[in-house]
């Protein structure tokens, strides 16, 4: 089968680990595995982990002493400050469990009716569409929606472009690993480019802060607990303590930030495979349309959509918006018979892992038939693994099953010559320009 197209122009750090290939089975050297950049110091060599043992050890066996990178935290903190993404210890904990109820899976499938009404709003749009149309901008529109109302209700004056222009600037700013990270230099020191994306932060902050005022001062509303409800009246089960209200605004923010750009770039990365194979795009087709008819998915189709899930899975596998995570290590540690030491800095390259070629057979290929048994758990790991797992794992693929199914459903989408997606890295593994394909009403 034709590859599909690879991360390409690596540049730097981010480059060695998009493109490792040999390995697996050892830490890859980034910078310097064996030497220290400076000799007799900790904290200054970076290792790339692929190494399926390995990677349990890290996020599963030895997590306390893998907390996240100190790189995470200091682009992560100014934006989302100390909340559930980034916070450690007790202090991550009570976020944690405060959180959990709301991503249940009775209750994630209770917000099927959100997914479903998302899905039906995308088609509206691509109907009266004429000419190509960027899939990852719908995508977006489409999982915007489902989040705002599941965390405000729709009711926080959050539109996607304020939060969008804020997270897109200060990505484009600060998302590039600096030097002056590598090199181990304290976070209190200014990176440049840094210094100039607070400005749309303050803006999206202040909105979230203000739904939040609202919401706290207003009588019941109707309908059922958003996730602003619960957060609101979550307590810590062994303090009895609440979250203050800047811990409540950057976890919201965390919700929103977290919880639909991925969603939306897994989308729009299967319409683009769909279109790459058509053979597969008419196979999902008559799937969803068995299962479907003229309607729209609910959670309660996703039984009977296991090869549109297949093709959500393989999308994750070959673009994982999450194409990396890192931690910094704690204590010394030997992986895969290497040295780590405290300080340093230990890669998880989640996309070189999904196309690795002694852990996935033809990994570069399109082929959701892999899926019908399952991987090594550490070998696929898109939504991460051990007590750090991606907490809206489910409410994620029951949301892409659903607006996938709806549209496969309803609509055809053809690649377009010469304007394939390039995958790039920008802290999450994005299609430089868009996924632009043609859509043909059914
Ligand atoms: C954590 C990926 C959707 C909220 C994570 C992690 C990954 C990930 C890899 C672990 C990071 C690490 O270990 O360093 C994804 C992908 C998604 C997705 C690929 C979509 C396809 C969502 C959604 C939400 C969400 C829908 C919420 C509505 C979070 C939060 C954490 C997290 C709060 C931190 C959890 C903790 O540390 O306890 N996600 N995510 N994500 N995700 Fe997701």
């Amino acid at each position: 089968p034709a590859k599909v197209p690879l991360a390409t122009r690596p540049l730097g750090l981010w480059g060695t680990a998009m493109t490792a290939r040999r390995n697996v089975l050892e830490l890859i050297p980034a910078i310097a595995t064996r030497q220290p950049i400076v000799s007799g110091k900790t904290g200054l060599r970076w290792h790339m982990v692929m190494d399926p043992e390995s990677l349990r050890r890290i996020l599963k066996e030895k997590v306390e002493d893998y907390p996240k990178s100190t790189t995470t935290k200091l682009i992560l903190n100014p934006a989302i400050g100390d909340s559930l993404f980034v916070a450690e210890g007790a202090h991550w904990r009570w976020q944690r469990r405060a959180a959990a109820p709301a991503f249940a899976q009775r209750h994630v499938e209770a917000l099927g009716p959100v997914m479903t009404a998302a899905a039906e709003a995308s088609c509206r749009r691509l109907e009266g569409a004429t000419g190509p149309v960027d899939l990852f901008e719908e995508t977006v529109a489409a999982t915007f929606e489902v989040i705002s109302d599941v965390t405000f209700s729709g009711q926080g004056g959050f539109d996607r472009d304020a939060v969008h222009h804020a997270i897109d600037a200060y990505i484009a700013q600060t998302a590039r690993i600096s030097l002056m990270d590598v090199m181990g230099l304290p976070g209190w020191l200014p990176r440049p480019g840094r210094l100039f994306a607070g400005l749309g932060l303050k803006r999206m902050k202040g909105i979230a802060d203000q739904a939040i005022a609202e919401r706290a001062g207003a009588a019941e509303k109707d309908g059922p607990p958003d996730l602003l409800d619960l957060l609101l009246d979550a307590q810590d089960p062994e303090t009895g303590r609440a979250m203050n209200r800047d811990e409540l605004r950057d976890n919201l923010l965390t919700f929103i930030v977290a919880g639909h750009e991925t969603t939306a770039l897994t989308l729009a990365w299967a319409l683009y495979l769909c279109a790459f194979d058509p053979a597969v795009q008419e196979a999902a087709h008559d799937e969803a349309a068995r299962a479907l008819g003229d309607r729209a998915a609910t959670a309660a189709d996703l039984g009977a959509l296991p090869l549109t899930m297949r093709i959500v899975n393989e999308a994750l596998r070959l673009y994982p918006p999450a194409a990396f995570l890192s931690r910094t290590a704690q204590a010394p540690d030997r992986l895969c018979g290497r040295e780590v030491l405290p300080g340093d800095t230990v890669m998880l390259p989640i996309y070189a892992l999904h196309r690795h070629h002694l852990l996935w057979d033809r990994p570069d290929a399109f082929d959701p038939g892999r899926f019908l048994t399952a991987p090594d758990r550490y070998a696929f790991l898109p939504f991460g693994a051990g007590p750090r797992i991606c907490i809206g794992a489910s409410f994620a693929l029951q949301e892409a099953v659903i607006i996938l199914a709806t549209l496969l459903a309803r609509f055809r989408f053809e690649r377009i010559a010469g304007r394939d997606p390039q995958p790039r890295m920008i802290l999450t593994l994005r299609p430089q320009g868009g996924v632009w394909l043609k859509v043909r009403r059914r």
